[in-house]
């Protein structure tokens, strides 16, 4: 028994000695340009699919609105999430091809995700990812409009998508209540009613 106890003893010591190390001499990589080996791939992309998957389980859908709604989501898109998320027959941009992991195909996701996932995602973001966390900024009936337009992308073609483009005129408030940027009015807005980035119904 009293061998046991050294034996976790030494064995605690020596790795908290070898975590310390790395820690401080520097031997991680933290660059970018770095590929993760696949193992730790895997361990990142699994945590973070439970994670969600968990966390988006208590958020309600609200009803989507059809057409006019998808638009909307598509200006929000376009605006704040096309640079990183490659929209149909568009070229990546020098951003998205540097960021490490890689922003993915969001036809592909929205696919496999529920529209309760994406609207976790954007809302919370995806921490040590490029993946910015839009609620402290924006309004869930905006990011709603965000999920509709995203589930609307595996049906989406190049063509599809440069017609929407051109269609709808850039800049905001056009149809009204589009985009609302709390960061953007002075005194930064009242803030107070966003700190809990669950949807209102997690915890
Ligand atoms: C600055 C770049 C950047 C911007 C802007 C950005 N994203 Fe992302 N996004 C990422 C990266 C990088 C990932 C990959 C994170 C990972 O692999 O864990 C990601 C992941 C995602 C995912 C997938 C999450 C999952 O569980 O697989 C969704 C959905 C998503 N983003 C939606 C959006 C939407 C919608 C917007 C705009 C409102 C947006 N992103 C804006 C970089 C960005």
């Amino acid at each position: 028994m009293k061998n046991v106890i050294i034996t976790i003893g030494i064995t605690i010591t020596i790795s908290t000695l070898l975590g310390l190390t790395v820690v401080y001499a520097g031997l991680f990589n933290v660059s970018a340009s770095w590929k993760d080996p696949a193992l730790v791939r895997w361990v990142l992309a699994t945590t973070r699919e439970n994670a969600v998957k968990s966390r988006a389980a208590s958020i309600k859908v609200p009803p989507m609105k059809g057409a006019q709604q998808v638009e909307e989501g598509f200006r929000s898109f376009r605006e704040m999430c096309a640079s990183c998320h490659t929209p149909p027959g568009t070229p990546v941009s020098p951003v998205a091809k540097g960021l490490n992991p890689e922003p993915p195909d969001l036809a592909r996701r929205a696919e496999q995700m529920s529209s309760a996932e994406l609207f976790w995602v954007i809302k919370n973001g995806i921490r040590m990812t490029g993946m910015p966390a839009w609620g402290p900024t924006h309004e869930d009936a905006e990011l709603w409009n965000i999920v509709a337009f995203v589930k609307t992308l595996p049906e989406m073609s190049s063509d599809d998508y440069r017609t929407l483009d051109q269609q709808a005129p850039e800049g905001h408030g056009h149809s009204g209540g589009g985009h609302n940027d709390k960061g953007s009015e002075p005194g930064l807005g009242d803030d107070s009613h966003h700190d809990d980035f669950g949807g209102g119904h997690t915890h």
